[in-house]
């Protein structure tokens, strides 16, 4: 059956555009039915738009973060949405938005989790020094980076890396592994 998405992204985009590039192709089956961001000029709203995707941005107040959810929440209702895709959305959802959708919240994070949750993952882990890291698909619960993990993937951390380069090989890994990960659901 073709699994109904939608998709919270703050930024750039490219996990989003990576999950709509394999629905084009053919090889997940699946339909974005709507792109929220809680900001106006996110990238990955004008990515939707160019893919023909009914894209929105929703006014963000970090005092009252459930007036964004309801409305999220509404609009993601609205448009069929089972499946709720976190791509890069930068703000903590309440309770509230997950016990909403609970079990349905899925997320990427750019760590093997459970080490390195929370903001810079690949910064703590050039500091801490491990020789792998990677990325982790995981459904998500009220505890921040902490779900039931349903994916990962492993990339080496070499000599010379900087968070840059360190982030680059991951992202790779991500866009094979977020597609694959919804293939399963
Ligand atoms: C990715 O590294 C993702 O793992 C993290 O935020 C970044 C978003 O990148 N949660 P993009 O917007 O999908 O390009």
């Amino acid at each position: 059956m073709t699994a109904s998405l939608g998709v919270l992204a703050s930024g750039r985009g490219s996990n989003f555009q990576a999950i709509q590039r394999e629905i084009e192709a053919q090889t997940l089956d699946a339909r974005i039915h709507l792109l929220l961001s809680d900001r106006p000029n996110a990238p990955a709203l004008d990515i939707a738009r160019t893919h023909g995707i009914d894209a929105r941005s929703l006014p963000y107040d970090p005092a009252n973060r459930q007036a964004f959810e309801r409305a999220a929440g509404d609009a993601l209702d609205a448009a069929g949405c089972h499946w709720i895709i976190l791509a890069g959305f930068m703000r903590i959802l309440t309770p509230y938005f997950i016990e909403r959708f609970a079990g349905r919240i899925l997320n990427i994070h750019p760590s093997l989790l459970p080490a390195f949750k929370g903001l810079h993952p690949q910064r703590q882990a050039l500091n801490a020094g491990v020789k792998f890291s990677g990325c982790t698909v995981h459904l998500v619960t009220p505890d921040l980076d902490d779900g039931p993990i349903l994916a990962q993937a492993v990339v080496p951390v070499l000599p010379h890396d900087t968070e840059d380069t360190l982030s680059a090989r991951i992202l790779t890994e991500e866009h094979r592994l977020y597609p694959e990960a919804i293939r399963n659901l």
